[in-house]
């Protein structure tokens, strides 16, 4: 599989059989590569409900016609605004034509608007896509937990992790996380988007590295085989 960085925690995932977008914020990232116009996809996976991991859903599942894969409650959220949707949850996995998405858990929280009238969107998610014979984690926002062993089973390809500190995992247990998950290849997201989230990631490669890990930190529209 091929992956695409757009910044934050927004890849693109092209498979043989599928064009996997993930977490879009596009048009109010100004460190993404790209517009949430330009964008091409016939899948849409959202981890959870915040701003900065659906913003872009609604508009590039509209234009593209795409099935937006979520948490059941995300899923009914842009059902009810006339889109397709297929509703999961955490341990539920399903065999889409292009291969296989499990939701894995997060520990974060998962709300759109927050404010006085928040509204709730279910429980934040890690996505695990099985692929073209290629196991792919995106960890969503999360803080380290020990399960994190029982998502690494089988053998991860790639693991995209956040990185960023303060609302999620940072440099030192995003280190801790390479050795419960152990996969071949990593990529730190969910960093330097706001300057309270600003993080070496070539820093972070290289503690990696010295642990046995292989990080590449991507810049906003590197591509990566996986
Ligand atoms: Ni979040
Ligand atoms: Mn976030």
């Amino acid at each position: 599989m091929n992956i695409t960085y757009l910044g934050h925690s927004c890849f693109l995932v092209e498979t043989g059989r599928a064009r996997l977008l993930i977490d879009p914020y596009l048009d109010e990232n100004p460190r993404a590569a790209g517009k949430a116009a330009d964008i091409r996809c016939d899948h849409v996976l959202i981890s959870h409900g915040h701003e900065d991991h659906c913003a872009d859903a609604e508009q590039i599942a509209r234009a593209n016609g795409a099935l937006i894969i979520a948490n059941y409650e995300i899923a009914e959220y842009f059902a009810a605004k006339g889109l397709r949707a297929h509703g999961m949850n955490p341990g539920g996995g399903f065999n889409f034509p292009f291969g296989r998405v499990k939701l894995t858990i997060a520990h974060h929280t998962s709300s759109l608007n927050a404010g006085l009238n928040p509204i709730y969107m279910g429980a934040p998610c890690g996505i695990l896509i099985e692929a073209d014979g290629r196991r792919l984690y995106h960890a969503g926002d999360t803080a380290l937990f020990l399960d994190m062993q029982l998502i690494g089973r089988g053998g991860l390809d790639a693991a995209l992790l956040p990185i960023g500190d303060n609302f999620t995992m940072g440099p030192d247990d995003a280190l801790d996380a390479l050795d419960l998950l152990k996969p071949r290849l990593a990529v730190p997201m969910h960093y330097d988007t706001w300057p309270l989230i600003t993080q070496d990631a070539d820093a972070f490669a290289a503690a990696a590295a010295k642990r046995g890990h292989r990080v590449q930190a991507m810049r906003s529209g590197d591509s990566i085989q996986a």
